[in-house]
């Protein structure tokens, strides 16, 4: 026997307590002899919920339940919202038919259960742990056979294991519908339903108005809601069979709180209480920027990232192309030339949030392949894709096939912001007009699938053996000052290719990288266990080990998809070799074996530079001095690459993340998976496949693939300006107000604020010249033109003397975000050790 916990009413508080010492003192039940009146309240079994009166909507008394543990008083359900009592008292009750009612001072019904089939007289109403209200038989052997619950008639708010959809035999609908105001939960205009169509995904209404769209469920989330991803701390759901149709979320630790709320201003919020401050996180809110339905009308496409946000997919134009100039996308695009049917082709749209799907068609039996064929043979289809793209490694299954415009899609900036590969229907003649396409469909597609990495990898490799075998007389070593490790001292195996010189004087042809043996490596690195990892990259993880001799190096294990290539990463890793330089990371040895592929480095204490310029406590170790030391390293590291090793070899990947730091901070170039080496009167080259990093990519390279030293030169010009700013520079800007870092330094320069961009962190101990020569510096070679760029002797100089008369720098070449490129981003980004944060695009329109 419980009894009922007054929440003003002292009297009846210690009342129990005298009675009933041993009992609970709060219940979470109602029957028919004990109603519910105004300041009583129920209370959940583990006292997660509260049932009771509240008051809202000047002084109106409404029934809901809240947290019991949070302050203030977040409601997440509303019995009678669009019936308040207005008097100040009112009874919740179980009437003679079983139903729950509430009741107004002179006994008018004002909220019911109103279910007709109860007719029973033993009901009980119980708040349960979950937040569910539920009505059912006082002894049902079966407690969970409710005979109504709360959870069917939601009100604003999703808690976990709440079903947001439809059940396709009863029919009951969930929408959760917002309040009319903050302060009054009565109906408002708004509601998140899911859509009752082939390929369902969740809309957001204003009255009767889709206002925002999640995109379609493609296997682990939706596809216009990227977010998902990153939320580690709840499970998602999204059944979708011939009994019902439901999206819900479960929290994998219990005791934290989340909850998905309409809220009145019609924004969808996901919403995670921290306890540590007390107050509810916002983790997503949707529309965001680019996320109004329709914002860039018929077949537009929305890139936040982009300016400006609206653009045409290839093979079609701004209907509206002066409404399109003042940005004004709602008119949308319009093909360039008609579709003739037979000869049309397809266009890959990567990282994309599918079109809306009232009019799509979808069979989850057939693979890509057949659809495509479906596609290609009806006229009216406009275009197709997968209906599940689980992730990148993975692929995808099912077919989805739109008809007529496409509406509300959104690009990506990168594939790691979701996404999903859509294929539009295009004029033979606009394909052709980007000769690419064909690349696109072959190659595109292997990209995007598992293998791409390794396969574009590969590729270059033996590009870059080809080239060498034909431009260089492998005769001689540019650098003379031969291995300085005692790597022969832990050879594994002692066949011929682990021969090691001693005398510093060592002959190409002789010097040969020695070979690990794979359970050496194995041991040292405690079996590759998670605790030894340093990070992870595109093509495998990276782990410390230590050797047997108690040397500690690290470690690449190069992923199992590159499953060939046993003679081109040979070649790779003996030209890497033979790079030996004080600024470059030194390859230690290898291993490769049959399944196994590894790369043996020296160890670097201090792992990445990113590491340490990006994060607060440790930027501050950083000192003025310290970061044109690091700056001098790296031109030289570069330096030795481009002019000095006789071989000319572009990096094409420099980044922070690619630069490692020593003991003494000393930088290191690390990571030549990409590197290209030119010929002694070579200078330039283009390549269809751009590999690197947004931010850090020059724009002649970027856009038309061309590379040279000077793309080189460009990057570190990034990275002088991310050294002595501690910020990072993001790929393009979106906004007037989110400059890049190179528009900000160029802005700040031309302001003759220059001193601003410096780093806080460097605090008052720095030379104001040396600080304006370096941003000077990197000025110069961010420049747009890349004749205008110095080679890296230039810029050795410049940073090495305190006279020599520098340029005034142009203006930087910033890039603005093609919309026909593609990108696929390999693996995760690495949040610890970035090795191999590539980024590679395919380019068309060429
Ligand atoms: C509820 O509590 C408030 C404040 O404690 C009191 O003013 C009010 O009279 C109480 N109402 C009822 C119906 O007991
Ligand atoms: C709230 O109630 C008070 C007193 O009954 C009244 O004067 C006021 O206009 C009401 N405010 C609103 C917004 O309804
Ligand atoms: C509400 O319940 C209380 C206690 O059971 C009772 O005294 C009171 O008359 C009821 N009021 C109404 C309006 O039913
Ligand atoms: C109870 O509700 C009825 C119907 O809404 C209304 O006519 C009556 O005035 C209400 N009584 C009180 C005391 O608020
Ligand atoms: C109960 O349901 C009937 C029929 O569905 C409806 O007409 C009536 O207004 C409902 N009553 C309440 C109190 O919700
Ligand atoms: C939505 O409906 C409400 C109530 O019917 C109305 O007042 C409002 O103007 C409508 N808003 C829109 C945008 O249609
Ligand atoms: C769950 O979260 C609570 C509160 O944040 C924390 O104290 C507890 O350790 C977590 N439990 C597990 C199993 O992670
Ligand atoms: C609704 O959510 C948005 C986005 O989180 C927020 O900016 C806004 O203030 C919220 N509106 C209300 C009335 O709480
Ligand atoms: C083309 O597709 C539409 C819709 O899927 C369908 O109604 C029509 O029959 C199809 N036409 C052909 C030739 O398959």
């Amino acid at each position: 026997m419980k009894t009922l916990h007054g929440h003003g009413s002292t009297f009846m508080f210690i009342f129990s307590l005298f009675f009933h010492p041993f009992l609970p003192l709060a219940i979470d039940t109602i029957t028919p002899t004990q109603p519910l009146i105004v300041n009583q309240t129920l209370v959940s079994n583990g006292e997660a919920f509260e049932l009771g009166f509240f008051n809202a909507n000047n002084g109106s008394l409404y029934i809901g339940i809240w947290y019991k543990q949070i302050e203030p008083r977040t409601i997440v359900w509303v019995a009678n919202r669009d019936n308040p009592i207005t008097s100040s008292s009112g009874n919740l009750t179980i009437i003679s038919n079983g139903n729950m009612v509430l009741v107004n001072q002179t006994g008018t019904v004002v909220w019911s259960t109103n279910q007709s089939t109860v007719l029973v007289a033993n009901t009980v109403g119980q708040l349960l742990d979950n937040g569910n209200f539920v009505l059912r038989r006082e002894n049902d052997e079966n407690p969970e056979n409710y005979i109504w619950q709360s959870f069917d008639y939601p009100t604003d708010t999703l808690l976990p294991e709440m079903k947001l959809g439809w059940e396709r035999k009863s029919g009951i609908t969930r929408i959760l519908r917002s309040w009319k105001t903050n302060d009054n939960p009565a109906t408002g205009d708004y509601s998140l339903m899911i859509s009752v169509r082939q390929f369902p995904e969740i809309l957001l209404m204003h009255n009767q108005t889709t206002t925002y769209r999640s995109g379609p469920w493609t296997g682990r989330r939706f596809s216009g809601v990227p977010v998902m991803k990153g939320m580690s701390i709840m499970q998602f759901d999204f059944p979708d069979n011939s009994d019902e149709i439901f999206y819900s979320f479960k929290m994998l630790n219990s005791s934290i709180y989340s909850r998905l709320v309409i809220n009145s201003s019609g924004m969808e919020q996901r919403l995670v209480w921290a306890e540590t401050t007390k107050t509810w996180s916002v983790y997503w809110s949707f529309p965001g920027d680019c996320d109004h339905f329709g914002e860039c009308g018929p077949s537009g496409i929305c890139g936040a990232n982009t300016a400006p946000i609206c653009s045409c997919p290839t093979g079609f134009r701004p209907k509206n192309k002066q409404g399109w100039d003042l940005r004004v996308g709602s008119e949308g695009c319009v093909r360039s030339s008609d579709l003739d049917c037979r000869s049309d082709g397809f266009q890959l749209l990567k990282n994309m949030k599918l079109p809306e799907t009232s009019k799509a068609f979808v069979d989850q039996s057939i693979n890509l392949r057949k659809c495509r064929e479906i596609c290609r043979r009806n006229c009216s289809c406009a275009a197709y894709a997968n209906t599940k793209q689980t992730n990148l490694n993975e692929g995808g299954s099912g077919c989805v096939i739109w008809e007529g415009d496409l509406i509300d899609m959104r690009q990506y900036a990168d594939s790691d912001d979701g996404g999903q590969d859509l294929y539009v229907r295009v004029a033979a003649s606009d394909l052709d007009r980007s000769s690419k396409n064909w690349f696109h469909d072959q190659v595109g597609m292997v990209v995007g699938t598992s293998i791409g990495a390794c396969v574009v990898l590969i590729v270059l490799m033996i590009l870059v053996y080809l080239k060498m075998k034909k431009t260089i007389s492998l005769k001689k070593v540019m650098d003379r000052k031969g291995p300085q490790g005692r790597i022969g001292d832990f050879l594994v195996n002692d066949g011929p290719i682990s021969r090691r010189n001693n005398h510093g004087e060592t002959d190409m042809d002789e010097l040969e990288l020695p070979l690990f043996d794979f359970t050496t490596l194995s041991i040292a690195t405690n079996n590759f266990s998670d605790t030894n990892k340093l990070g992870q990259g595109g093509f495998g993880c990276v782990y410390k080990g230590t050797l047997a001799n108690g040397e500690v190096v690290a470690i690449k294990r190069l992923s199992r998809v590159c499953e060939q290539g046993i003679e081109e990463l040979k070649n790779e890793v003996r030209l890497i070799a033979k790079l030996q330089h004080r600024n470059l990371v030194r390859v230690l040895g290898c291993c490769i074996e049959v399944e196994e592929k590894l790369l043996i480095y020296e160890f670097m204490e201090n792992k990445s530079l990113d590491m340490f310029l990006f994060e607060k406590d440790k930027s501050l170790e950083l000192n003025w001095k310290k970061r044109v030391d690091v700056i001098r390293g790296i031109a030289r590291g570069l330096l030795y690459l481009h002019q000095d090793s006789r071989f000319t070899i572009v990096h094409r990947d420099m980044k922070a993340s690619n630069v490692l730091l020593d003991k003494e901070l000393t930088p290191k170039i690390s990571d030549f998976g990409i590197a290209r080496i030119f010929g002694n009167d070579q200078t330039e080259a283009a390549t269809n496949i751009v590999v690197g990093t947004y931010g850090y990519m020059s724009p002649e390279y970027m856009m038309n693939g061309y590379f040279s030293t000077k793309s080189d030169v460009f990057s570190f010009g990034v990275l002088i300006l991310e050294i002595v700013s501690g910020k990072r520079n993001r790929g393009s800007s979106n906004t007037a107000s989110q400059l890049n870092l190179l528009e900000q330094a160029w802005k700040l320069w031309n302001e003759v604020n220059t001193l601003e961009l410096l780093d806080k962190s460097i605090g008052s101990k720095f030379s104001e010249n040396e600080v304006l020569r370096c941003i000077q510096i990197g000025l110069l070679c961010v420049e747009e033109q890349p004749e205008d760029r110095p080679n890296m002797s230039k810029v050795m100089l410049l940073l090495s003397s305190e006279t020599v008369r520098m340029p005034r720098p142009k203006h930087p070449g910033i890039f603005i975000r093609n919309r026909n490129l593609e990108t696929v981003t390999p693996g995760k980004p690495d949040d610890s050790m970035s090795i191999n944060e590539i980024t590679i695009t395919t380019l068309d329109g060429r």
